[in-house]
């Protein structure tokens, strides 16, 4: 299908996980693609194996100039970006007597100021250009509730939905919309990482937590990235267009909002 014909997308953190999956579907529906990452090899080779339409560029979404770079490198490149899905973050756990500042710092940095800043540069971009946009920030269900090891991801995660619904009211007025995506669990390499640190904060055996919280979901099993495609394209075309400052959850019923 072409439900993305001729637009320009830009999705952060795009080089593996659900973000490679967004970009490979965009470039399905008739987008150009930019890969950003910050790593440009992986991003590169996540670009060569979509072909077409995909590119990547190096960006650094903590770094204000490597988002001002990318930004402006991608508009001049596709002619503009109609398309950013913020998506980019990172994950750690620890419980509250042993959360360092060092980490707390770094997840605040990537998945709540790299989420605003990115979209403030993007969304300057496009009210320059007098389009609109579609702006999709990607939350949790780990910003719905708290989680006794999860302090900083869910805060991080809070704050994501908060900035969509605040962000979505401020730019609808130049026609752009910003919605948000709440996935629940979805498996792949960023799950290896939280199995690791589930393994070691509450003892378990590698691997055991991905298999209960995989029990947990009503649908009967963990989200594959596939699973959430279809409502990131929906959020990029027309079809949502009156969809405003939403987090919709695609989680397969772990949580209801
Ligand atoms: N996988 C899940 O279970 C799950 C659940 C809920 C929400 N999410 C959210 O979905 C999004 C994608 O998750 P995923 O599982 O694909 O993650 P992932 O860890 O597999 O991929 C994240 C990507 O972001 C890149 N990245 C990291 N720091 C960056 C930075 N500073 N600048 C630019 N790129 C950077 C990494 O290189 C990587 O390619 C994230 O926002 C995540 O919080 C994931």
């Amino acid at each position: 299908m072409n439900r993305l014909s001729g637009k320009s997308a830009l999705i952060t953190g795009a080089a593996r996980g659900i973000g490679k999956a967004f970009a490979k579907a965009y470039v399905a529906e008739g987008a150009r693609v930019a890969i950003a990452d910050i790593s440009l090899a992986a991003a590169e080779a996540a670009a060569a194996e979509i072909g077409g339409r995909a590119s990547a560029v190096h960006m650094d979404v903590s770094k204000q100039a490597s988002i001002d770079q990318a930004v402006r490198a991608v508009a001049e490149q596709n002619g503009g970006i109609d398309i950013l899905v913020n998506n980019a973050a990172l994950f750690d756990l620890a419980p509250i007597v042993d959360i360092t500042r060092e980490s707390f710092e770094r997840l605040v940095a990537v998945n709540v100021a790299g989420t605003l800043f990115t979209l403030q540069a993007v969304a300057r971009s496009m009210i320059a250009r007098g389009k609109g946009g579609k702006i999709i920030n990607m939350a949790s269900q780990a910003g719905r509730r708290g989680e006794a090891l999860v302090v900083v991801y869910c805060a991080t995660k809070a704050a994501v939905i908060s900035l969509t619904q605040s962000a979505g009211l401020n730019l609808i007025a130049h026609g752009i919309n910003v919605n948000a995506i709440a996935p629940g669990v979805v498996d792949g390499e960023h799950w290896d990482g939280v199995d690791a640190l589930f393994a070691k904060y509450e003892n378990r055996p590698l691997g055991e937590k991905r298999r209960l919280v995989s029990e947990a979901v009503p649908y009967g099993r963990m989200g594959i990235a596939d699973d959430l495609t279809g409502t990131a394209i929906f959020l990029a075309s027309s079809e949502s267009d009156y969809i405003v400052a939403q987090t919709i959850n695609v989680d397969g019923g772990n949580w209801m909002s």
